[in-house]
């Protein structure tokens, strides 16, 4: 998860959409003061800090020692510590969260299994599990491109470190976890990229696999710009081609 080394402070910055995004599944949560909360892939600390604000108990756990780090010098006062969520046992003790949250960051995992267990693994039986992350054909026209732009350098084709289920594919991941699933979505939401240089910081930050072995990466963003400017660049901004799948689960009482 979170495979690349990630700067914590231009994700904060330039990248802020995934946290404003991230504000809609908080209402889908709708987490009550006194209640304990788990922000699986806590980035930066945005959503711990908002729920604890509203008087919920929560704590925030991201595989990335720096995001954690940066959470920890955004809110001293938060518990925010560095996990994998592959790993049921880096879950904070004591388990048995009332909801565990996560936003954007189990398409960094392809051992769904492993993670969904882990979510599964956090919550009291009846607890429940609020989750977004890219779905089956998420950024399609950036990475379609990008790999064509490569194949035209005669550079390999890079494995995808991510993971965009479909509908049916994630349910029954969640389903052999032993989750029951009660909603799960797939929908387009262009994402807005702020800046003239919009797609190539976004490539920068998160796709680095596609830029693997080319010889000037400039000339490739610029490339890439060009070819994707017609589909993903309008109304004076560039817009990814995201596609989220949100899911809403519960861990039976009885489970
Ligand atoms: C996403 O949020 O969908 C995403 C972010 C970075 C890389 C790939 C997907």
């Amino acid at each position: 998860m979170r495979a690349q080394p990630w700067d914590a402070e231009l994700y904060d910055t330039r990248h802020s959409f995934v946290t404003g995004y991230g504000a809609e599944l908080l209402t889908l949560l709708d987490a009550h003061p006194g209640e304990r909360v788990l922000d699986a892939g806590c980035g930066t600390g945005e959503h711990v800090a908002e729920l604890c604000a509203q008087g919920v108990d929560a704590v925030g756990v991201d595989a990335s020692p720096d995001m954690v780090r940066r959470a920890r010098e955004r809110f001293p006062d938060l518990g925010v510590s560095v996990a994998d969520l592959r790993d049921p046992a880096q879950t904070p003790e004591p388990t048995g969260y009332d909801g565990v949250f996560s936003n954007a960051v189990l398409h960094w995992i392809p051992e769904a299994g492993r993670a969904a267990a882990t979510l599964f693994a956090a919550l009291r039986p009846g607890g429940r599990l609020v989750a977004e992350l890219g779905g089956s054909g998420n950024i399609a026209a950036i990475d379609t491109e990008a790999r064509r732009l490569r194949a035209g350098l005669s550079l390999a084709d890079p494995a995808s470190p991510w993971y965009f289920p479909t509908v049916a594919g994630y349910t029954a991941v969640l389903e052999r976890a032993g989750f029951d699933v009660t909603g799960a979505w797939l929908f387009d939401r262009p994402t807005r990229l702020d800046g003239a240089d919009g797609l190539r910081s976004w490539v920068r930050m998160f796709a680095g696999h596609l830029l693997a072995g080319v010889p000037d990466t400039d000339a490739f963003l610029v490339e890439l710009d060009g070819r994707l400017r017609s589909s993903l660049y309008r109304d004076g901004a560039w817009w990814a081609d995201y596609r989220r799948l949100r899911v809403t689960a519960t861990r039976p009482e009885a489970g």
